[in-house]
């Protein structure tokens, strides 16, 4: 059932185009986005005062990331908190915001806890969610399925890519008909998320060598930072919670500004940093923290857009992904750092699949 893959974290990291393209495809009709099977209409996403999008995990690191792209094609105010924090703390919820529970099983306790706290306020619920009729599913007000097929790695890697490209609908939808893009902007955003399995499918052949050689000589790190700004920051939190998950390598991940308020202080020799550097108007920032780093030994891997060939005089190994729209490159730069945690953990002889003390569905809170 692996279909000649050694684990399922591969064979799923590979089912990612497919999986993209299938949720993409179940919102679109006729080029445009149609949310009328996830049952939000116009006059209610005219209405929404605020979003809230509520999750553990990977699912939050969705949440990251939809926060900046809803923002800022819709210019509804977004909060993204965890499930297990936003259960306890009395939420402020405004009668006319939307609670988005992100979640690929749909059981995940505290998730559905979050949505049940919601729902006790009157305030509109929408899940994203992967299995059918699973608890989420069946007592949100709204589901938007993603159609990533069964995951069993208990690493998620194409559910996560689904829930991104759900976010990303429901951002240009709700952008448009709040009229915050033009008609002409709108069809190229949905242009653009068209070209995304293809790209997704290409940067898996294009670098999985690659990354397998680098992740065999960085097996031994003990420790490994992700830094990067807005966007970047997000696609950060994914990544290294996807390496230290599977190949228990101790790692972690930051806003690029903020390593300097303490963190930089645990730089040392050949110690890995992962600059992340999507977004064009935050390259060079992001550049310069990771010169800092460099300067005390650090030993910098670069993750960048295709173009951007002067990283090379910063970073000692580098990978290129293809162009896309600013708002949605985590859809690309996640994959070679899929492959990064992936490989780490084969070099190191783990159990991929099931790594220790994780559960595929964490049902308890
Ligand atoms: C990480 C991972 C977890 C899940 C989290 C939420 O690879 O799989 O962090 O994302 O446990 O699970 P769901 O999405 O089922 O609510």
């Amino acid at each position: 059932e692996k279909a000649g893959f050694e684990h399922f974290m591969i064979k799923e990291i590979h089912e990612q185009p497919k999986a993209v393209r299938d949720t993409l495809n179940s919102v679109l009709k006729d080029d445009r986005i149609d949310l009328s099977e996830v049952g939000l209409t116009d006059e209610e996403i005219k209405k929404i005062s605020q979003i809230y999008i509520v999750a553990c995990g990977s699912a939050y690191h969705v949440g990251m990331a939809a926060q900046y792209v809803i923002e800022d094609l819709t210019r509804i105010p977004v909060r993204v908190e965890l499930a297990s924090e936003f259960r306890y703390r009395n939420p402020i919820l405004d009668p006319e915001g939307l609670v988005v529970i992100v979640s690929q099983s749909g059981e995940t306790a505290d998730s559905l806890a979050a949505l049940r706290e919601a729902k006790q306020r009157g305030i509109r619920t929408l899940g994203i969610v992967n299995v059918v009729g699973s608890s989420i599913a069946r007592e949100a007000d709204n589901v938007f399925y993603t159609l990533a097929g069964p995951e069993i790695s208990v690493a998620t890697t194409k559910a996560y890519s689904t829930q991104l490209i759900a976010s990303y609908a429901l951002a240009v939808q709700f952008g448009k008909v709040r009229e915050q893009i033009t008609e002409e902007k709108y069809q190229e955003l949905i242009a653009e998320l068209k070209t995304l399995p293809d790209k997704i499918a290409k940067i898996i052949e294009d670098d999985k060598e690659r990354i397998q050689w680098f992740a065999a000589k960085q097996a031994n790190a003990r420790d490994a930072f992700f830094i990067g700004r807005g966007i970047d920051y997000a696609i950060s939190m994914e990544g290294s919670l996807k390496m230290k998950e599977v190949s228990y390598v101790h790692t972690e991940a930051y806003a690029a500004g903020e390593l300097k308020h303490g963190t930089i202080s645990l730089i040392e020799d050949g110690t890995l940093v992962i600059g992340i550097l999507t977004q064009n108007h935050l390259y060079e920032k992001t550049v310069s923290n990771m010169v800092e780093c460099k300067s005390r030994g650090a030993y910098l891997m670069g993750l960048t857009t295709y173009g951007h060939y002067n990283i090379e005089d910063t970073a000692d190994f580098t990978v290129y992904i293809p162009k896309t729209d600013s708002h949605f490159a985590t859809s690309l730069a996640v994959i070679p750092l899929q492959l990064l945690g992936y490989y780490v953990s084969v070099a190191k002889g783990l159990d991929v699949d099931k790594p220790r003390n994780l559960a595929k569905s964490v049902t308890v809170e």
